[in-house]
């Protein structure tokens, strides 16, 4: 049997909630998708994640949500991150930060994926645990019956996120990264069955400059003065990857790059 994922870029603000529900409306139904995972960490007002807008992202069609290095953002996220089975913090913060590490979903079919975060090192805040190490301990606390385990490295460099996909090529289903907002091109399944990313995008506003007033942004840089960063509005895009998964194995066998672009009103 194959199970199909989609894994979502960093949702950001109002524009990249509104383009998600969209998307997911037409390519759950058109792929067969039976397990949608998305990163949520600039959900709200691009930063954070609160607990109303946790209960909107599961209700346009998320299965399962991940958070990155603003997962604190919103504080009242964190009885949510406490209760609930299907949403994870980053996995190399420290032992006592609330949330857990992998989160857990059972699509129709009954088959269960998991997933987990961790944040890269360089150029990175907070400062963090090996994420390697990290890894490996979030993995033995999977269940053995679980095979389909989805990995997220939310860093800032590729070469921290290649080499994460060959330390666990083999050893999980799928290896993806987030957090700088940009696409790339190196969609592949590894040799021993991983599919791998190095950044699935963003979804939200393109006419920006990571999902931010472009106007704003610019301002501030070549000014020198800071100023707030509203999020942007237009060309609104859901980027990620669609990965099909042999459910007995949890080998990946093929990985595809999505990006649906809103439909104009
Ligand atoms: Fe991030
Ligand atoms: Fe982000």
């Amino acid at each position: 049997m194959e199970t199909k994922l989609l894994c979502v870029g960093d949702v950001v603000g109002t524009p990249g909630r509104n383009v998600l529900r969209e998307a997911l409306e037409t390519l759950v139904p058109a792929h067969g998708i039976d397990c949608v995972i998305v990163n949520a960490e600039n959900a709200a007002s691009g930063s954070g994640l609160t607990a109303s807008l946790y209960k909107k992202v599961i209700a346009s069609g998320a299965n399962l949500l991940t958070l990155g290095d603003h997962v604190y953002r919103r504080r009242d996220i964190i009885p949510v991150l406490e209760a609930e089975e299907n949403i994870c913090r980053p996995a190399n913060l420290p032992v006592a930060a609330p949330g857990k590490s992998v989160a857990l979903y059972e699509t129709s079919s009954g088959v269960r994926v998991a997933v987990l975060t961790v944040l890269g090192r360089l150029f990175m805040k907070p400062q963090t645990d090996c994420p390697f190490t990290a890894v490996e301990r979030a993995l033995s606390k999977i269940p053995p019956d679980v095979k389909i385990v989805v990995v997220e490295v939310h860093a800032e460099v590729t070469s921290e996120k290649v080499a994460m996909g060959w330390r666990f090529d083999g050893k999980v289903s799928v290896v993806f990264g987030t957090h700088t907002h940009i696409p790339t091109a190196d969609e592949r399944v590894l040799p021993q069955g991983t599919a791998y990313i190095s950044d699935l995008g963003m979804t939200g506003p393109y006419d920006s400059v990571l999902g931010r007033d472009k106007h704003r942004v610019l301002s501030a840089m070549i000014s020198g003065v800071p100023c707030s960063f509203d999020v942007a509005e237009n060309d609104l895009r859901m980027c990620g990857i669609l990965v099909s998964v042999d459910s007995d194995t949890g080998r990946a066998t093929s990985v595809e790059r999505v990006c649906y672009r809103t439909k104009e009103k």
